[in-house]
């Protein structure tokens, strides 16, 4: 694989994880103001795992000096938001929002691992096999916990779906 290639993902990837770890804050503060501490708990267990996905990204990004996507900035204010007024709404809707956003991670993680041919690229690849793996109990969690019982699941999580995605597309470019 092309560095230009390697750094795209390594940078969107990046962004991906910072993205998770601003919507879990936003979860959490968001829980904290309405004393949940059962949720708290569960969301504060995948908001620890999500940190350490992106310390991997961070230091690689360093490492490797690739730039972050310019958008970060724009990502901490829209997915904290995202995390903070779901949580606020109703505890399903946080979980409906991991849900959503994990299917995505999980299919986009998939074929990032598929294109991860190269003997050079095994750390990498073993990194976001584990953080898949990761991502994939934190969308059990979410079903666990009633995401779908949301009376609104389905447009929340078109809408969560969608704008993960197009993160995700322009994080790649710029
Ligand atoms: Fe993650
Ligand atoms: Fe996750």
């Amino acid at each position: 694989m092309s560095d230009n290639k390697l750094h795209e993902i390594i940078r969107v990837d990046h962004a991906g994880e910072f993205g998770a770890k601003v919507i879990y804050a936003g979860q959490i503060a968001a829980l904290k103001l309405k004393k949940d501490h059962k949720t708290l708990k569960i969301v504060e267990h995948m908001k620890a795992q999500e940190d350490a996905h992106f310390d991997y990204f961070d230091e690689q990004l360093r490492k490797q000096k690739i730039r972050p996507t310019v958008m970060q900035p724009v990502w901490r204010v829209g997915g904290f938001a995202l995390g903070f007024i779901t949580a606020l709404l109703d505890k399903r809707a946080a979980m409906a929002c991991t849900t959503a956003v994990e299917e995505v991670i999980d299919e986009h993680y998939q074929s990032q691992l598929k294109s991860l041919q190269n003997k050079n690229e095994g750390e990498l690849k073993e990194n976001i096999e584990k953080f898949r793996n990761e991502e994939l109990e934190h969308r059990d969690t979410g079903y666990e916990n009633h995401a779908a019982d949301l009376a609104y699941f389905k447009p929340l999580t078109y809408f969560v779906k969608a704008t993960t995605k197009f993160a995700i597309t322009i994080s790649k470019k710029i």
